[in-house]
């Protein structure tokens, strides 16, 4: 079992790269932002009250984040080596209720893996994709307060991984292939069990 925390900020290549290792150890992919976004195109509840706050790149409360999770993390054992949460936790009360819940379930976070990239390059790509990702939130203005609220808020999570010895930080500058390669070196560094994970 491989449970990984893939963190970084806005444009870090989270997404991106959560899709390879995914792929390559066979992991159940949670991207809070991806859901939300399906919520949206969907006109849930949900995606209603997610809306504003996701087109001013504030966070989305907590328990409305938790309840989607606690609603998707079941009956994936089967099929799956474990899970990689991308873009969640985004608070420190995120990461706990995280822990609490793999907890009940005899399961736990193995790592995070931090992508550094950057202020510059993050703002470069992102503003590269907003000209087709039709995302609300890939403009200048939204980008500088995405920037702002991970640094006041979403950073201290790094930290509660640091303290509980899970976190390992890596050059997310690179190309995306590139970067693929040390996440992968890193991971089986962390334990070689986890190379056998992966398909071949
Ligand atoms: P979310 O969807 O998580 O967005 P984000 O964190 O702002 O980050 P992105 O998805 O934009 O970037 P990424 O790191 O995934 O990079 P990507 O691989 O796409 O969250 C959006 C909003 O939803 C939040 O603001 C909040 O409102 C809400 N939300 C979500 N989760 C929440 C939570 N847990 N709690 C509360 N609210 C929550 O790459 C970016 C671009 O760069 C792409 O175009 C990609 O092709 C390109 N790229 C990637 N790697 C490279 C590379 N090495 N070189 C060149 N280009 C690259
Ligand atoms: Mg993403």
């Amino acid at each position: 079992m491989l449970n990984i925390v893939m963190f970084g900020a806005p444009g870090s290549g989270k997404g991106t790269q959560s899709d390879l290792i995914a792929a390559r150890y066979s992991l159940m992919h949670f991207s809070t932002g991806d859901m939300l976004r399906a919520e949206i195109a969907l006109k849930s509840a949900i995606g209603q009250q997610a809306q504003e706050f996701i087109s001013k790149g504030n966070l989305v409360p907590d328990e409305l984040i938790i309840d989607m999770i606690r609603q998707r993390i079941d009956g994936h054992e089967a099929e799956m080596n474990g899970f990689i949460f991308d873009g969640f936790p985004r608070t420190v009360a995120q990461a706990k209720a995280l822990d609490a819940l793999l907890q009940e379930r005899n399961k736990k976070v193995h790592m995070m893996l931090d992508l550094q990239v950057e202020e510059d390059k993050l703002i470069e790509r992102l503003l590269l994709r907003g000209i087709t990702s039709g995302r609300s939130d890939d403009n200048m203005e939204v980008i500088k307060n995405r920037l702002d609220v991970y640094n006041s808020v979403t950073l201290p999570v790094m930290d509660y991984y640091k303290q509980t010895g899970r976190y390992t930080g890596i050059n997310g500058s690179s190309t995306i292939e590139e970067n693929f390669e040390r996440i992968v070196n890193m991971i089986e560094s962390v334990d070689a069990a986890y190379a056998g994970l992966a398909k071949q």
